[in-house]
């Protein structure tokens, strides 16, 4: 019998999640499900907690939910620890968004300065979590969505000595597209993955065990779908495609199509708002949703957001864990050797066994030089995040920015630093 804890459960994806747990239910025994909070999110937790209440009556399954902002009541002797907050809220993340936009510089959540502001909001939160999981249920195992994913997970390996494994929904969409482009299921398809999270490449695809790589790459440059709902689906270049030869990821054009990217953010900003204050309004319509005391499914608007399947990948990765069954998924895990172009310490998104005992991650050995320069200058990036964001370092958190692909320059870097440090200051007790 299991008991799961979901931080930051008062998000909108918590129906999705527990959707999940509904369709697993013969094969995970959960019986307590604790969703925890801040008091800034005590009214989200209360919706959407008795939506998940409803959901799970309706399918009849004895699993009790509980709501409540005490994280260590909800963390102790738990077998899970499933994190997916967002520390300063949306309005957060549209300044992340808006202040590199300021320098003629893409903002986006995850990628370049504004990933870099929500992780060093992130790295303490994430770190008394983790003294909470030592102390309360060592044996735990932290399943972490909150991102910047690789990073915090990174930060969880370097710093604590929490079981962690680190999660993202663009592989298993980028499988799930292949699948639907050949009108298969999802369990026919299997593509090798390396890279780190948000910058991850699918070096073979295999359909049926026959390597379609180069067939699918030249589909890809004319197919617009293959993107995440949060990314502008631009048109990959044909030529651009042919000679990366591997299958790059949505958040890859951030890096490929850097001018492209930036022009359609600023023209959306302008008419539609930043990603973020989207976001903003599909949840606000959301919530609305979710108050109907009638509903008891996860409704259908909830697609408008970018984590599709996110719960399918939770919860794949928590049974294969429970029911040691050594199959293969994607998860963000030590390097360990399976990268050699990257340390030995680094977390990258890979494919790994999974069994009782966590993931093991298959070897890649080396990388061609195409992926392996922009692979490597990224990971220093995320290193550096890592050290400014755990000591409050001013020098690593320039550096960080100063290299990132995103940034042109040092003085650019500076000033968007001192930006996020001085419109984010009551989340960072550490600088
Ligand atoms: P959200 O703004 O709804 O935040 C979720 C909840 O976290 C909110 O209810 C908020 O009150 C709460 N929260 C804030 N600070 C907290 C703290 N210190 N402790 C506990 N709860 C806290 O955000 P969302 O859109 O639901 O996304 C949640 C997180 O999941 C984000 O970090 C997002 O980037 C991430 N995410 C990751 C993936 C992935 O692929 N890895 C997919 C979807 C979302
Ligand atoms: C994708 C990414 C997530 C990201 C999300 C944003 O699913 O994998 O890491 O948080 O999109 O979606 P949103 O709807 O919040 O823009
Ligand atoms: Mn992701």
């Amino acid at each position: 019998k299991l008991k799961i804890a979901v931080i930051g459960g008062g998000s909108s994806y918590t129906p999705e999640l527990i959707e999940g747990f509904i369709k697993r239910a013969p094969e995970l025994p959960v019986s307590e499900i604790y969703l925890v909070d801040v008091e800034q999110g005590r009214e989200k937790l209360e919706i959407v907690g008795n939506l998940a209440k409803r959901m799970l009556d309706k399918a009849g399954l004895n699993i009790s939910v509980h709501l409540t902002l005490d994280r260590r009541e909800a963390i102790s002797n738990a077998d899970f620890v499933i994190t997916q907050f967002r520390v300063g809220g949306i309005d957060a993340r549209i300044r992340d968004e808006k202040i590199p936009l300021k320098y003629g510089v893409i903002g986006q959540e995850t990628t370049g300065p504004g990933g870099f502001a929500k992780a060093l909001r992130t790295i303490p939160v994430i770190l008394d979590i983790c003294r909470d999981i030592e102390e309360l249920a060592p044996d735990a195992w932290l399943i972490n969505f909150t991102n910047p994913s690789g990073i915090i997970t990174e930060t969880v390996i370097k710093h604590t000595g929490v079981k962690v494994l680190g999660l993202c929904n663009v592989p298993v969409n980028m499988v799930n597209y292949v699948a639907k482009a050949y009108g298969v299921e999802m369990d026919r398809v299997y593509i090798q993955f390396a890279g780190l999270n948000h910058l991850v490449w699918g070096l073979r695809v295999y359909l049926d065990g026959e390597d379609i790589t180069q067939k699918l790459i030249e589909q890809l440059a004319s197919d617009e779908n293959m993107t995440m709902k949060n990314i502008p689906g631009m048109q990959w270049d044909k030529d651009l495609l042919k000679s990366l030869g591997v299958l790059p990821c949505p958040y890859h054009r951030y890096y490929y199509m850097k001018d492209t990217m930036l022009e359609e953010e600023k023209r959306k900003a302008t008419h539609e708002g930043t990603r973020g204050e989207v976001v903003k309004k599909v949840e606000r319509e959301l919530f609305e949703l979710y108050k109907d005391p009638k509903l008891d499914e996860k409704p259908p608007q909830l697609e408008k957001r970018g984590g599709a399947l996110y719960s399918y990948t939770a919860c794949n990765l928590i049974s294969s864990i429970v029911n040691d069954k050594r199959d293969i998924q994607v998860v963000n895990v030590k390097n360990s050797g399976a990268i050699l172009d990257l340390p030995e310490d680094a977390v990258v998104e890979t494919n790994c066994v999974i069994d009782k005992n966590g993931a093991h991650s298959l070897s890649v050995g080396r990388l061609p030089a195409k992926i392996r320069g922009l692979i490597q200058v990224v990971k220093a990036y995320e290193e550096l995040t890592i050290e400014a964001g755990v000591n409050g370092d001013y020098n690593a958190a320039l550096q960080a920015l100063t290299i990132h692909p995103l940034v042109p320059s040092a003085g650019i870097a500076k000033k968007i630093l001192d930006d996020i440090l001085a419109e984010n200051r009551e989340y960072l007790p550490q600088f």
